[in-house]
């Protein structure tokens, strides 16, 4: 089943969202896989958003995703991916529907509560650099077999 890296971002932890957040994901139908609260260091902070270094927002965004812990989570379930994102809305809150995570408690983009993986591809790589293999569950649950 296809799997999804969501981490909960440092405003998310300190403005207390974790718990509400994690409950959208659960109540969606989505199976925990794994999950850490972690601080993120700069080399990992640096390895996550590699893709944009060189960009005006690298290095805000690096300094911010280090400002406090984070929740790092893999969630697995059909579509996880493309189902995941659609529940955290836009990248940017201005342009996230109103029902979605970052549409209901963001305001700006270099503060969007949430980050998700946005292919298998990149859902692959973020997995293996927050999580070793043994932290990845795989058990089965009790209503799985409502879901598909
Ligand atoms: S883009 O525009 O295609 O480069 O953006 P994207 O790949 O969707 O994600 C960029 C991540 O950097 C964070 N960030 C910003 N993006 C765009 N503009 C500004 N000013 C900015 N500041 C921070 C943005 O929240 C994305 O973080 P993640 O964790 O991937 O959601």
């Amino acid at each position: 089943m296809e799997k999804t890296f969501i981490m909960l971002k440092p405003d998310a932890v300190q403005r207390g969202l974790v718990g509400e957040i994690i409950e959208r994901f659960e109540k969606k139908g989505f199976k925990l896989a794994g999950m850490k609260l972690i601080q993120v260091d700069r080399a990992l902070a640096e390895a996550h958003y590699a893709e944009h270094r060189g960009k005006g927002f690298f290095e805000p965004t690096v300094t911010y995703i280090m400002s406090s812990p984070v929740v790092a989570m893999v969630w697995q379930g059909k579509n996880a991916v493309a189902s995941a994102r659609q529940i955290m809305g836009s990248t940017k809150p201005v342009e996230a529907s109103p029902g979605s995570i970052r549409g209901m408690y963001g305001l700006d983009v270099s503060r969007n509560i949430v980050h998700g993986s946005d292919s298998v591809t990149s859902a692959e790589r973020e997995i293996a650099l927050y999580f070793k293999p043994g932290e990845i569950i795989d058990y089965p649950k009790v209503g799985d077999e409502w879901l598909s």
